[in-house]
C-alpha cells in the first residue's frame, strides 16, 4: 500500500468539505488568513486517520467527514499560533500568518479556526453517546496541545532529559493524533478495545513522526518541507537530537562549539552546517531515526487485531512514511 497515494485520494475526498466551511464574510483579512492553511493542503495526515480508522472498524466514512474537517482545522489553527511562537516566516511553502497579516490577525485567524472546528463537530450523525466520547479525546487533545507547546517553548535554551522530550511531543503532537484515530473508530461504530488499540497506534505514530521531524528540521530540504531549516537550533529547541548529543560528545571543546551554535538566533548557514555535522558524527542523527523506527514499529504492532482491510493497510503505510518522508 503506498500511503502517499491514499493520502491523495482522501485529500480529493475531503477538499469540498474543507473548503465549504468559511464563507466570505466581513472582515474579508480575517477570512483570508484562515483559509490559507487550509487551503495550501499539507499531508494531510490527521484528517485521512479520521476517514481511514473510521472504515477500518467496518463504519461509513462519510459519517466521520465533520471530524475529519474539524481535526484539520484543529490542526491549522495550532499550526497559525505554533508559527508565531516559533517566530517561523515560512509554511507550506508560504509566508506564515503574523508575517503577512500581523501577529493580532494570527491569533484571531486560529481562534476563529478552533471555533469552527467545533462547530463542524457539532453535524456529526452518530448518538449523544458516541459524540461525548469524540468531544472527550477532542478537547483533551487541544488542552493536552497547549501543554505540550508551553513545555516546548518554555524548554527552549535549555538542555532536558530524553524522557521529557519525549513527553513534550506526545503532548504537543501524538494527543492530537490520537484524537484523530481513535475519533474516526468512535464514529464507526467500534467497541472500547479497539478505539484503545487505535489509540495507542496513533500515540506511538505521533512520537515517530515527531521526532523524524525534528530531523527534518535539522537536514531537511526546506524547497521540499516548505519550512525553513535550521531555526530550531537557531532557538535552541531541545530536541531528542540535543538531548542525544548531550549525552554523547565526549570532547568538552566541540561541546561546546555546539552550544554556543544552539539557541544562536543570528547563527548564519555555514554554522547551522556545523551543527548539523556535530550532530552527525555523535550519532545523533542516527539515534533520532532509529528511535522513530522503534515508535513506528509500535504503533504498527497495536492495530495487529485489526481485521485486514485497504484502511488498515493505509494505517501501517502511514506509519511507516511519518519516517519516510521529504515533506
Ligand atoms: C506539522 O505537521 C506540525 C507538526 C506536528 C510537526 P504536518 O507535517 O502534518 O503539517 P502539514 O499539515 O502536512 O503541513
Ligand atoms: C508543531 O511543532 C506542533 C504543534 C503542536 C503545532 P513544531 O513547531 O515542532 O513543528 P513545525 O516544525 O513548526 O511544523
Ligand atoms: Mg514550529
Ligand atoms: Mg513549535
Amino acid at each position: 500500500m503506498d500511503a502517499k497515494g491514499y493520502l491523495t485520494e482522501a485529500s480529493a475526498e475531503m477538499e469540498a468539505a474543507i473548503r465549504s466551511y468559511i464563507p466570505d464574510e466581513e472582515p474579508m483579512r480575517l477570512i483570508e488568513a484562515s483559509r490559507r492553511y487550509p487551503y495550501a493542503g499539507g499531508k494531510r495526515m490527521r484528517p485521512a486517520m479520521v476517514l481511514a480508522a473510521c472504515s477500518a472498524v467496518g463504519g461509513d466514512r462519510a459519517k466521520a467527514m465533520p471530524l475529519a474537517v474539524a481535526v484539520e482545522y484543529l490542526h491549522n489553527f495550532t499550526l497559525i499560533h505554533d508559527d508565531y511562537m516559533d517566530g517561523d516566516e515560512q509554511r507550506r511553502g508560504m509566508p506564515t500568518i503574523h508575517v503577512d497579516f500581523g501577529m493580532p490577525t494570527a491569533i484571531l485567524a486560529g481562534d476563529a479556526l478552533f471555533a469552527k472546528a467545533f462547530q463542524i463537530m457539532t453535524e456529526l450523525e452518530i448518538d449523544g453517546e458516541r459524540l461525548r466520547d469524540v468531544l472527550k479525546y477532542v478537547t483533551k487533545a487541544v488542552w493536552d496541545l497547549a501543554r505540550g507547546q508551553e513545555m516546548d517553548t518554555f524548554n527552549e535554551g535549555r538542555i532536558v532529559p530524553e524522557e521529557e522530550y519525549i513527553e513534550t511531543i506526545r503532548l504537543k503532537t501524538s494527543v492530537l493524533f490520537a484524537a484523530a484515530a481513535a475519533g474516526g473508530a468512535i464514529v464507526g461504530g467500534a467497541d472500547g478495545e479497539t478505539v484503545r488499540a487505535i489509540e495507542a497506534y496513533a500515540m506511538a505514530l505521533g512520537l515517530g513522526f515527531q521526532i523524524f521531524d525534528d530531523y527534518l528540521g535539522v537536514c531537511g530540504d526546506p524547497s521540499k518541507t516548505g519550512k525553513s531549516a535550521g531555526n530550531d537550533i537557531r532557538r535552541g529547541k531541545c530536541t531528542i537530537l540535543v538531548t542525544h548529543a548531550m549525552e554523547s560528545i565526549a570532547d568538552a571543546a566541540v561541546r561546546d562549539e555546539f552550544l554556543g551554535i544552539l539557541g544562536d538566533a543570528d547563527a548564519s548557514e555555514e554554522r547551522i552546517s556545523r551543527a548539523r555535522a556535530i550532530l552527525k558524527a555523535a550519532g545523533s542523527i542516527d539515534y533520532a531515526r532509529q528511535t522513530a523506527q522503534r515508535k513506528v514499529d509500535e504503533a504498527i504492532a497495536a492495530i495487529a487485531d485489526l481485521p485486514p482491510s485497504r484502511d488498515k493497510d493505509f494505517m501501517i503505510a502511514l506509519a511507516e512514511y511519518a519516517i519516510d518522508r521529504d515533506v
